[in-house]
């Protein structure tokens, strides 16, 4: 194929793209490394001061890369045709539309890029998977890829797999120092080869024993599987929430007894008022759509209770704000605080704000929002995708800060553990809001005991009041 790798393209500049991009660029001076999209503003964002994704560290080593072995560009036949190798970090959503509709993962946009690929090659190519896609994935972009060559003879392809386990808020850090970096590829000698390239760009950081590399289908099957698995521990400890508030346990003292056991470890027991993201819903959907499609009804119904544990919690905790404003929210001003899917992120996608604001304005509550990372706009978009329109007009406010919010509230409701909210003055606020005033914390990030002293009713998630 090629001695080395010295050109890489990534096609799909998102929260993926971007970041893993601009960290082979920083680690790898000797590479040239160019991502492509078809959204040009996103490019010219990239190529401005103001990226078009928050995540920490990220703007200083595109900063020091970008001009020099970092480009972004809208240009992506000439990109594909420079590149040894092209990475697809393309979205993937649950599909809306016809057969596997809410359930199945939309490859359209993969599929498109494997074909432009084919059109604009020109020469051997290593194609590496970087989007997550269900098991055999692979094989229809091969399949695609090896008809190009058939009419090329210059052309020959080797597809990998390479899924990315990084998670938001803290993609530097975790492509850094990634727990493992996993490439799946065919056992053929071409194969091995290509996945020798590939390790070999990741080995200048990552240590050898970190690397491990599979057949295409397992590397495939462990990223759903990882994603199935981290989402089942959320939805395990937020079951464990109810059984709290309805016993009088801590759900905070039952994950760190329970994490205290090695086999078991503490990290992903933080409950919470359900999980959001682009990728843990989806990724679980395309999981179950895949065993049903396997005729493993079983298996596919297991995984779908942790979505339903999850849609269950979102719905739970919106029903006891209600409950406990005397059960009725009508014409009420309920601070909400956060909106953000999880701290130091500005992506909202299927934040589960999203769920809980849209059950309250159901209820006609009117709400005044606040985070820290995410734009007006963005806050009405996503909650005018699943509520009227008229009634996000009438009854949502977006505020510049928390206290503007809580001002002339009955209510606060803590939606996104960002660290602010822990260091507020409550007393300035709890002056502010009417009387009785609440605080209703879905990440069990505030001091109780210290916001009874003041005035406040409290009420945490998997805590007995
Ligand atoms: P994203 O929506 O942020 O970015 C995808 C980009 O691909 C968009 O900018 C879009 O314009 C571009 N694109 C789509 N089709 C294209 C085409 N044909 N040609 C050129 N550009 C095209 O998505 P993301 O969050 O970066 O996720 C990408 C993939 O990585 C998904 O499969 C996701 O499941 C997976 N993943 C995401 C994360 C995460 O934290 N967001 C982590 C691990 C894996
Ligand atoms: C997640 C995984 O952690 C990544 O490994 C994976 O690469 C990524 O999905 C993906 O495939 O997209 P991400 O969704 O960015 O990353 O963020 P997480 O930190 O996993 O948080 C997801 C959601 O779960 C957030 O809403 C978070 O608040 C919630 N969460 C997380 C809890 O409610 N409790 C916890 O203990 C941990």
């Amino acid at each position: 194929m090629f001695s080395k790798v010295e050109k890489v393209t990534c096609v799909g500049a998102g929260y993926v793209g971007g970041p893993t991009c601009a960290m082979i660029a920083h680690k790898c001076p000797d590479i040239q490394v160019t991502v492509v999209d078809m959204n040009s503003e996103k490019i010219a964002e990239w190529n401005s001061e103001k990226l078009p994704i928050y995540e920490p560290g990220l703007h200083e080593i595109v900063m020091a890369a970008r001009g020099k072995n970092l480009h972004f560009s809208s240009d992506i036949p000439k990109a594909i045709r420079e590149a040894d190798l092209i990475f697809i970090s393309v979205n993937t959503p649950t599909k809306n539309y016809g057969r596997g509709k809410g359930m199945a993962p939309d490859l359209k946009y993969v599929e498109s890029v494997a074909r432009t690929i084919a059109q604009h090659a020109g020469a051997p190519k290593i194609v590496v998977e970087k989007s997550t896609v269900p098991v055999k994935a692979a094989e229809s972009i091969s399949f695609i890829l090896r008809e190009a060559q058939k009419n090329d003879t210059r052309l020959a392809f080797q597809v990998l797999s390479n899924p990315e386990f990084l998670a938001e808020g803290t993609a530097i850090r975790d492509l850094s120092n990634p727990d493992r970096v996993l490439i799946g590829g065919e056992s053929t000698k071409e194969g091995q080869e290509a996945i020798h390239h590939l390790v070999s760009i990741y080995e200048r950081w990552v240590p050898r024993d970190r690397i491990l590399t599979t057949n295409t289908w397992s590397s495939e099957l462990s990223k759903l599987a990882a994603n199935a698995f981290l989402a089942q521990r959320i939805s395990s400890i937020n079951a464990m929430s109810a059984v709290c508030e309805a016993t009088g346990a801590d759900v905070r003292e039952v994950a760190h007894a329970v994490g205290f056991d090695s086999r078991i470890g503490n990290k992903f027991l933080q409950a919470s008022v359900g999980f959001g993201g682009s990728c843990f819903q989806k990724d679980v959907l395309s999981l179950v759509y895949l065993c049903e499609s396997l005729n493993l009804q079983k298996v596919a119904d297991y995984w779908m209770g942790v979505i339903d544990i999850n849609n269950w919690q979102r719905r739970r905790f919106a029903d006891k704000i209600i409950a406990e404003l005397f059960n009725t929210v009508t014409d009420k001003r309920i601070a909400i605080f956060g909106f953000a899917f999880k701290k130091n992120t500005g992506d909202t996608r299927e934040s589960s704000s999203i769920y809980v604001s849209s059950h309250l304005l159901e209820e006609h509550a009117k709400l005044a929002i606040y985070d820290p990372k995410v734009s007006e706009k963005q806050i009405r978009m996503e909650l005018g995708n699943n509520v009227d329109k008229q009634i996000v007009e009438k009854l949502v406010t977006v505020c510049a800060d928390p206290y503007e919010a809580a001002a002339g509230a009955h209510a606060i409701v803590v939606l996104t553990e960002w660290d602010e909210f822990k260091e507020l003055d409550y007393s300035r606020i709890y002056s502010s809001m009417q009387h009785p005033a609440a605080i209703f914390d879905g990440r069990l990030i505030l001091d109780q005991p210290v916001l009874r002293d003041i005035g406040f009713r409290t009420f945490a998630i998997g805590t007995a009041p």
